[in-house]
């Protein structure tokens, strides 16, 4: 069995999972203390422990970074979450600058705002901020995910990670790409449809033909989806495993799904076939991997890949039709491949996909608008100096992807949605939706290939409209517009799609 360099602690029993403020709260509440006495002794002992470890730090040479880090153990949480966490990193940036502490949910942070600060923490400065989620994330995805992990653990499950995900790989996977998008859009045709929901059964149904290749059995396909969508909902709810909550029943539904796994393994090993889907790529490596160690990591390539792709989708979809000159331009250029393939009558093909510059654009410029993953965490694991302030062992370290992003001195007007930024590649380490270093997203390629296809068929085939509020934004945890953006799709009339559409013969998508 492979081992980590990092012991892996067992998974926690469930109580486990609480934060130390909600443990204590409880535990003072059952032994008969007031909350209010509770809350109170322990705000002020956080509080005399920060204060203590902060005079010491800055009594050296280095001081810790500017910022403020709000009240006694909550520190600026509720400042965080009463407001668009966007506006609230904005804001800091803008009065402390580049590098700024806080104390967010129980954790001192430093926020790092900059290109250069990014890449130091992210590459070249990797192995001295280790990767830190929540325990009960952890948890519930399984503590062998390569995500969780540093140094040589991490980088050999990250090779084989990568090899399922290689362009050789990918290639292979266009027409069943395109054979899931198209029976996805068939019924669209006259319906309001919730873009987000619709568009995180297609990256699953993508993630699962990854992960298992093209001939998994329907009746796992269907117990999979059924118990990863149980799994999604209590994956962001408040980890109590009570009977009846959201969590309890996650944890449930994890559970069902691990045996799934190894059924859908134990069949694999009597085929003795070579696969090259991730579940092939784990079960035959010369590392010889135990089951939960390919459970865990498919459960996380699992998650990694659905609300990602499904979020910034949606938001393709709402900047296109934001904008009539663009969506017009996608077209054409859709329509000259389209045409090329006898209306649909000839499947897409990888080279087609790798010729979409204008598309190409729209996707990058839709990642950096949306910057649907606003900032990472990483770790201290020792005192590090960066930029003469002190960032010290323990703190919590979040590049701010988002900010980079939206600087104006790196993207010019960047509120406006322009593709066109695009023509010119932007400067090195300016531009991180899908981060950088070692734990860059090895998804990247096959994400955008999702939205190469999908953005296709759509374009050449369907109309659509917004429906109800067309500029708020919700966060689940990703941003995406209000409602998973509800839209009504038609069928585009048969001569915008020119005459030719009735020939199509098989493979294609028209009627
Ligand atoms: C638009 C879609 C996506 C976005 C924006 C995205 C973004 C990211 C980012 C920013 C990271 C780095 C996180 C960090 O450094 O803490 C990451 C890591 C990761 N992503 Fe993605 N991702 C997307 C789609 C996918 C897909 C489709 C897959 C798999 C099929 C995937 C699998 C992973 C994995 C396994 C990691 C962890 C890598 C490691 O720790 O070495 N992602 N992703």
């Amino acid at each position: 069995m492979l081992s980590p360099n990092s012991r892996i602690p067992p998974p926690p029993p469930p109580t486990d999972q609480l934060p130390p403020a909600i443990l204590v709260f409880i535990i003072g509440m059952e032994t008969g203390y007031s909350l209010i006495y509770t809350v109170l002794l322990l705000a002020l002992v956080s509080h005399l422990l920060m204060r203590r470890q902060h005079r010491r730090k800055t009594q050296g040479k280095v001081k810790l970074p500017p910022g403020s880090m709000g009240w006694p153990y909550i520190g600026e949480t509720l400042h965080l979450y009463s407001q668009d966490p966007n506006v609230f990193f904005a804001t800091k940036q803008k009065r402390y600058g580049e590098i700024f502490k806080t104390h967010l949910l129980g954790c001192p942070c430093v926020m790092l705002a900059s290109p250069e600060a990014a890449r130091f923490v992210l590459v070249t400065q990797a192995h001295l901020f280790k990767p830190t989620y929540p325990r009960s994330k952890e948890w519930m995805i399984g503590p062998w995910a390569l995500f969780f992990h540093q140094g040589d653990y991490h980088m050999r499950l990250r090779r084989l990670v990568q090899s399922s995900l290689a362009p050789d790989t990918l290639r292979g996977l266009v027409p069943d790409i395109e054979a899931i998008v198209i029976s996805m859009l068939d019924p669209w045709d006259g319906r309001v449809i919730n873009t987000f929901h619709e568009m995180k059964k297609f990256s699953f149904d993508v993630g699962i033909l990854t992960v298992f290749g093209g001939r998994l059995e329907e009746r796992y396909k269907q117990e999979l989806k059924r118990n990863y969508f149980i799994i999604d909902k209590g994956y962001n709810s408040f980890p109590t495993n009570i009977p009846g909550t959201l969590f309890h029943k996650a944890i449930q539904a994890r559970t069902r799904l691990r045996k799934k796994l190894s059924e859908i393994m134990n069949e694999r090993r009597k085929k003795a076939g070579v696969e090259k889907d991730l579940l092939g790529c784990l079960m035959n490596s010369p590392e010889h991997l135990s089951a939960d160690q390919i459970s865990d990591n498919i459960i996380g390539v699992l998650f990694a890949a659905q609300d990602t792709t499904a979020s910034v989708l949606t938001w393709i979809l709402k900047y296109i039709q934001d904008n009539p000159e663009l969506l017009e331009a996608v077209k054409e250029e859709q329509m000259r491949i389209h045409e090329t393939n006898g209306y649909g009558s000839q499947p897409l093909t990888w080279t087609q996909t790798r010729s979409m510059v204008l598309t190409h654009r729209v996707i990058l410029e839709s990642l950096r608008m949306a910057s649907i993953i606003s900032f990472t965490f990483r770790e201290a694991v020792a005192d590090v100096e960066y930029k003469g302030y002190l960032i010290p062992k323990g703190w919590k370290v979040m590049p701010l992807f988002r900010n980079i992003h939206h600087n104006p001195e790196l993207f010019h007007d960047p509120q406006k949605f322009d593709p066109s930024r695009f023509k010119t590649p932007p400067k090195p380490n300016t531009f991180l939706p899908f981060g950088n270093g070692v734990h860059a997203c090895p998804g990247n390629e096959l994400a955008k290939l999702e939205m190469f296809v999908l953005i296709h068929h759509l374009v050449t085939k369907y109309r659509w409209e917004v429906v109800g509020s067309q500029s708020e934004i919700e966060y689940g945890p990703f941003p995406v517009p209000k409602h998973g953006l509800p839209a009504k799709f038609w069928r585009a009339s048969t001569t915008t799609t020119t005459t030719t559409s009735s020939s199509n013969s098989g493979g294609g998508a028209q009627r």
